[in-house]
């Protein structure tokens, strides 16, 4: 069977510990988004916030080829109640409309519009419900819920 690929940003690295269990139960190949001007802690909440509100996109400095691949797991953390901006460049520079997208993402508290936004903006073969992680999940019954999730949508 073809690999799954896990396409991710984190900022603060706290995604990437989702992106870690996932790759360990799917044995998928991973792709960080990074970007030509990548944001910082600072820039995240005053340019980001800017950002967030016009849809912006902002470029991607690494390429991937993804004719490899029809399953992708697509994830980042919330900004602004709605998906991190790299995000939105990765779904709009990548053909996906033959790929079956498994989204991910991370939050504090609120996931505001983030994945009405990312169904509606996300053009794909088919989109499968979200695996959802809180940051209390992040601290305590991380690998359960990604198991859980990943029985749900994935290996079903
Ligand atoms: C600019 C910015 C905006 C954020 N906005 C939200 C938000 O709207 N709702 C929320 O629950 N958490 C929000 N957070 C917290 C992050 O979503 C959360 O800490 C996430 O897990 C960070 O992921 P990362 O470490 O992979 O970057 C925000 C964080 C940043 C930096």
């Amino acid at each position: 069977m073809a690999k799954p690929l896990i396409v991710y940003y984190s900022l603060g690295r706290k995604t990437k510990k989702v992106v870690d269990i996932l790759q360990k139960f799917t044995n998928a190949d991973i792709y960080e988004i990074e970007l030509e001007k990548p944001y910082t802690k600072l820039t995240a909440y005053t340019i980001g916030l800017g950002h967030c509100k016009t849809g912006y996109e902002p470029p991607i400095k690494n390429e991937i080829d993804l004719s490899a691949y029809d399953k992708i797991f697509i994830g980042g953390p919330t900004w602004w109640f709605t998906y991190a901006p790299p995000i939105n460049s990765f779904i709009k520079k990548y053909d996906l409309t033959d790929k079956i997208i498994y989204p991910f993402g991370t939050a504090t508290s609120n996931f505001g519009s983030y994945f009405e936004r990312f169904n509606k903006e996300c053009k794909a073969k088919e989109i499968k419900k979200p695996l959802k992680i809180l940051r209390a999940t992040l601290n305590k019954g991380l690998e359960e819920a990604v198991k859980s999730w990943l029985n749900e949508e994935y290996n079903k």
